[in-house]
């Protein structure tokens, strides 16, 4: 049983929209976007009139592409007959057009295209930028040149969602700001960080501020350590020609995982409007210095067995340059220099090729003091907050308990708040939370561009000198832990990884 507390339904957003999708023929667009829009769509919660119009350099017939768009649809949201007909209905709203990305006049001929769909009435537009980085501003100079988009505040709205890489560093991604910045303004860019959308990371301000109990003790006074963890078992997968020139620092820690450190350390906004929750975030990430090569372990996964099944090491993945030093694995260790935090160390790491797939929070508390039940304990114990953030979403708190019995014997035991067996809801997929606030018109989720420069600068100096003095990672066979230094970097500050 759930007490039902506040609520805040989601609501059709109003006025026309086109969604136009920008490198509709990729990966993104089949897996996530199409697929999002289409369970919106099931839970009326597209406005009555849109239209999702694809735009990329394949070739591809309308029909084709409404195919394309059929392949990962599903009926989660509308079980049974209803099902086939919604379906029907969504892909007939669904239109491609085929140009090129650097070609003034393949947008005016989209445009040419898109006002009858829209039956030539004011309509609001979202372009999504489901493309490479390089193309983002030849794509956004020719939407402006078509006459595609209107300015910021302006009636009907234009808003563009940008996915990362936002650059590789702090200059390069202040460079793209700037650049972005001719065509949309800071209040019509919604940069995605789809971490943000997850169910479980947008309940991380619920549990810490809507519930008293957590308030006194989260600060340095009882909480020992912060440990966040994402691990995959899988290797880069034909993403190499991509991955070797970012590496898993760029494509994990200083986004995502940063991201998830700044809503557990940050303090409590003003509102629940965007932009206090942003200035709250951007707050905490200046407080973070940068972090120190001696701070940060990098490992690079190897041959091994996983599963029964012989995993070819890092270098030998195609597209891989012979003796690559990009790191798929990194730990960290951050600090955030105020009156909360002094002191406590926030251990951070990410890897490919590992043992497990997750993505985890520990909150780790400090040991209860006394000696009352010394006699009945064999070691130290403390008491943990594990927030899982995938698989199996979960909060569960580790209290130390009396085993039942006549013997006085104290251990472990979890309160375990499991998402699936406690809450009989399909939990909504991270971008479906991000586009509807997006069409909402709601920020609070995306990165402003003052929050991307205060991540970057945390993580630019230390990327810089791996990279230039050509750190060795540390080889560790997939399937395993992750390299051997990483224990000793948390052991390094009193701990081991949980
Ligand atoms: N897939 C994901 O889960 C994911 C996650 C996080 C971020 N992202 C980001 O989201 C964007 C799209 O991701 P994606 O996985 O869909 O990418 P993708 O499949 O590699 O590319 C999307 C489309 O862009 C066009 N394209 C590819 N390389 C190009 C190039 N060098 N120059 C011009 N056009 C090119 C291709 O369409 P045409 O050849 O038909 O034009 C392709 O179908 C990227 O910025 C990516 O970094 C993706």
């Amino acid at each position: 049983m759930h007490a039902e507390g506040a609520s805040h339904k989601p609501k059709c957003p109003e006025g026309p929209v086109s969604i136009l999708i920008l490198g509709a023929s990729g990966d993104l667009a089949k897996r996530k976007i199409i697929p999002a829009l289409f369970a919106l769509y099931c839970q009326n919660l597209l406005p009555e009139k849109f239209q999702v119009v694809g735009f990329a350099r394949s070739r591809m017939s309308d029909e084709e592409f409404r195919g394309m768009a059929t392949e990962n649809l599903t009926c989660r949201y509308a079980p049974g007959n209803s099902c086939g007909e919604l379906m029907e209905q969504f892909l007939a709203r669904c239109f491609y057009f085929q140009g090129q990305y650097n070609s003034p006049e393949s947008f005016r001929l989209l445009r040419e295209r898109l006002l009858p769909l829209e039956g030539n009435e004011p309509t609001n537009r979202v372009f999504y930028m489901a493309i490479p980085p390089s193309v983002f501003l030849d794509v956004a100079r020719s939407l402006k040149q078509a006459g595609l988009v209107t300015d910021g505040g302006a009636s009907p709205w234009s808003r563009a969602v940008i996915e990362k890489p936002f650059g590789s560093d702090r200059s390069s991604s202040d460079e793209m700001v700037r650049n972005m910045a001719e065509v949309f303004e800071e209040n019509q860019t919604y940069r995605i960080d789809h971490y943000l959308g997850k169910e479980v990371i947008q309940n991380l301000l619920v549990l810490r501020f809507a519930n008293l109990i957590f308030d006194p003790i989260w600060n340095r006074a009882h909480i020992e350590n912060v440990q966040i963890s994402w691990k995959e078992d899988l290797s880069v997968e034909g993403r190499a020609g991509y991955f070797d020139g970012y590496g898993i620092i760029r494509d994990v820690i200083q986004n995502h995982l940063l991201q998830i450190l700044a809503l557990i350390a940050m303090e409590e906004p003003v509102s629940l409007h965007a932009k206090d929750i942003r200035d709250e975030k951007v707050k905490l990430l200046r407080s973070i210095p940068q972090v120190e090569l001696r701070h940060v372990v990098v490992g690079q996964y190897a041959e091994g067995v996983w599963k029964g099944v012989r995993k070819a090491g890092y270098l030998e993945e195609e597209g891989v340059p012979k003796g690559s030093v990009t790191p798929t694995y990194a730990a960290a260790v951050l600090h955030v220099a105020n009156r909360r935090w002094e002191g406590v160390p926030f251990l951070i790491r990410a890897g490919k090729g590992l043992n497990d797939r997750m993505t985890e929070i520990r909150i780790v508390f400090r040991e209860t003091p006394g000696k009352l039940y010394d006699d009945a304990l064999h070691e130290p114990v403390r008491n943990e907050l594990v927030i899982r953030v995938q698989p199996d979403e979960a909060i569960v708190f580790r209290i130390m308990n009396k085993t039942p019995g006549l013997e006085m014997k104290l251990g472990i035991s979890e309160l375990n708040l499991r998402y699936q067996a406690a809450y009989r809801v399909e939990i909504p997929d991270a971008y479906e939370c991000l586009l509807l606030d997006v069409l909402e018109g709601d920020e609070s989720l995306f990165i402003r561009s003052d929050e991307l420069a205060a991540a970057w600068d945390i993580f630019t100096p230390v990327l810089h000198r791996l990279e230039e003095e050509r750190v060795q990672p540390e080889p560790y066979a997939f399937g395993a832990e992750g390299p051997l230094a990483a224990a000793g970097l948390a052991g390094r500050f009193g701990t081991g990884w949980r």
